[in-house]
C-alpha cells in the first residue's frame, strides 16, 4: 500500500544523510515498528511518510503513485491519520468533539455521527463524563487513547505514530498497542509505530531497524503461503 523508492534524505549536509536510495514495502492490513537509536532519523522517516516532508532525492508511493502527484495536503487529508507523542488534540476541545473536529476535516464515511464517536471513544474505556470534558484535564493515557479513536473514526489507510506509547504505563502501552494492531488486522489499515521499547516493537508484525544509515528488517512479515 506504501513504499519508499530510493529515498533519501540528509538536513544540511549531502555527506551527513541519514539514510540514502532506501527501498521499503509496507503493506495493509498489518502493523511495523521502526527500531533504533535516538538520533538515527526515526522521526524523521515517519514524517516523509506521513507526507509532512519532502524527500531529497526519491519517492515514497501509495498505491504505485507517487505522493507528491496529488500534493501532500491532499495526501495528509485523504490518506494519513497521525498520533505523536504530545500535543496531538485540540487541547480546548473534549475527546468528543476532536473526534467530530477530525471526522468532520477528513470528509470521513462517518462525518457527523456522534453515536459513531462517542461508541469509539467507548470502547477504548472513556466513560460518558471523560469524553465530554476537556481533553487537558484527562490522564496521558487517556489522551493517548482519545488520539487512536481519531484515528479509528477516519478513513485514512495509513496510521503513523511516533512513540506513541512514551508516556504510559506498561498497561496501558499494551493496551495501545493492542489497538493499533485491531486498526491493522481488522480495519486493514497500514499503521507505522515508531517506538524505543523492545516490548511494543515485538508486537508488531513488522520490525524496522535503522542502524548505521541502513534500514533492515529484523522481523519480516511471515510470508502468505502460495495459494
Ligand atoms: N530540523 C532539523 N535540522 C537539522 N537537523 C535535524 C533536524 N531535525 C532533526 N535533525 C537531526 O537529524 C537526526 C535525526 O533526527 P530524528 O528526529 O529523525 O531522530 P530519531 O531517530 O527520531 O531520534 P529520537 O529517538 O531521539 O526521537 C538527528 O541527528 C537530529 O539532530
Ligand atoms: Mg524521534
Amino acid at each position: 500500500m506504501l513504499s519508499t523508492e530510493k529515498l533519501t534524505y540528509w538536513y544540511t549536509d549531502k555527506d551527513q544523510y541519514l539514510f540514502k536510495d532506501v527501498d521499503l514495502t509496507f503493506e495493509a492490513g498489518h502493523s511495523y515498528a521502526i527500531v533504533g537509536q535516538s538520533g538515527s532519523g526515526k522521526t524523521t522517516m515517519v514524517s516523509l511518510l506521513a507526507g509532512l516532508d519532502t524527500p531529497k532525492a526519491g519517492a515514497i508511493l501509495v498505491e504505485g503513485e507517487d505522493i507528491k502527484k496529488r500534493g501532500l495536503t491532499t495526501y495528509r487529508r485523504d490518506k494519513v491519520a497521525i498520533v505523536f507523542q504530545a500535543y496531538n488534540l485540540f487541547t480546548y476541545m473534549s475527546a468528543l468533539e476532536n473526534l467530530m473536529t477530525a471526522m468532520s476535516i477528513t470528509h470521513a464515511s462517518h462525518k457527523g455521527d456522534k453515536a459513531y464517536a462517542e461508541a469509539m471513544l467507548t470502547k477504548l474505556g472513556l466513560t460518558p463524563e471523560q469524553m465530554t470534558k476537556n481533553v487537558q484535564k484527562l490522564s496521558g493515557g487517556q489522551q493517548q487513547r482519545v488520539a487512536i479513536a481519531r484515528t479509528m473514526v477516519c478513513d485514512a489507510p495509513l496510521v503513523v505514530a511516533d512513540e506513541p506509547t512514551g508516556n504510559l504505563d506498561e498497561d496501558n502501552t499494551d493496551d495501545v498497542i493492542g489497538l493499533f494492531n485491531q486498526i491493522a488486522h481488522e480495519q486493514g489499515k497500514c499503521v507505522i509505530i515508531v517506538t524505543h521499547e523492545p516490548s511494543v516493537a515485538a508486537k508488531c508484525d513488522g520490525v524496522l531497524r535503522l542502524e548505521h544509515r541502513e534500514f533492515t528488517w529484523e522481523k519480516a512479515l511471515t510470508p502468505t503461503p502460495a495459494a
